[in-house]
């Protein structure tokens, strides 16, 4: 009998089977809802700041509102689109786990470090004349890499704020838990961009027909 070969890997790197599809949309809309979370609150809320207004309303009422209390009304509103960051958190969660869980469990064509190791071995196989072409498909999978530890930062940082004044431990690094979970919103955000503007320029140059791969996950002629 013809001994067969196993090939070192089936990661598809241009077709995107129905769960990655699923995931790569759900958590996107979970992203920017929660981005949209954070306009309202510190943008078009902006609760602190509708402290004074909130003093003349009731004034015109001849009611004079102290500073503390009228800060105690707009908490409410805080509050309330906390609420909503909280439980789209908490689906960012499940979708955190589901990810790991395709990663760990998965198919290799459902895998992202398959699909990495795979773009990885085109570079490193590519003649000359491919090599920049196939370092441009490298580096856009690294992204991804990137994009996967913000996510992880969020999500952890996210679970401590939630429990952050349920324990000693969490409550002594609270601040420290904000910061980090402040800034790797501008990482996300920097991501988004990079992101968008690559896969649209990828679409409108070599790869047509990337985006509604995407969308409807039709497989490439090869
Ligand atoms: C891309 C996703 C996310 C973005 C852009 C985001 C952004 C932010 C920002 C800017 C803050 C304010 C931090 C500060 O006080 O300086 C915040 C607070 C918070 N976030 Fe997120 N977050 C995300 C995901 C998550 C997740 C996954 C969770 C939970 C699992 C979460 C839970 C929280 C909690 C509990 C707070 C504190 C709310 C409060 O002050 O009552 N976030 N988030």
């Amino acid at each position: 009998m013809t001994p067969t070969i196993t090939p070192t890997t089936e990661a598809p790197i241009k077709d995107y089977r129905a769960p990655l599809r699923f995931w790569h949309w759900g958590n996107s809309l979970l992203v920017s809802l929660q981005l949209i979370t954070i306009l309202f609150q510190e943008v078009i809320v902006d609760a602190r700041s509708a402290v004074p207004e909130f003093q003349e309303t009731m004034a015109k009422e001849n009611i004079a509102l102290t500073v503390k209390q009228a800060s105690s009304l707009t908490h409410i509103l805080s509050e309330r689109i906390w609420e909503w960051h909280i439980y789209f958190g908490w689906a960012m969660v499940a979708f955190f786990v589901l990810r790991v869980w395709l990663e760990l469990r998965g198919p290799s064509e459902l895998r992202f470090s398959a699909r990495l190791l795979e773009v990885a071995r085109r570079y490193r196989l590519a003649p000359a004349a491919d090599k920049s072409e196939a370092g441009k498909v490298l580096f856009a999978k690294s992204t991804y890499a990137l994009f996967y530890s913000f996510l992880i930062v969020m999500v952890i940082s996210g679970v401590m704020l939630i429990y952050r004044n349920d324990a000693d431990f969490l409550r002594s690094i609270k601040h420290e838990v904000e910061e980090v979970h402040n800034f790797t919103m501008y990482l996300i955000l920097g991501f988004f961009v990079v992101h968008v503007v690559g896969v649209v320029w990828a679409e409108l140059t070599k790869d047509h027909g990337l985006i509604s791969r995407m969308v409807g996950g039709e497989a490439p002629k090869r």
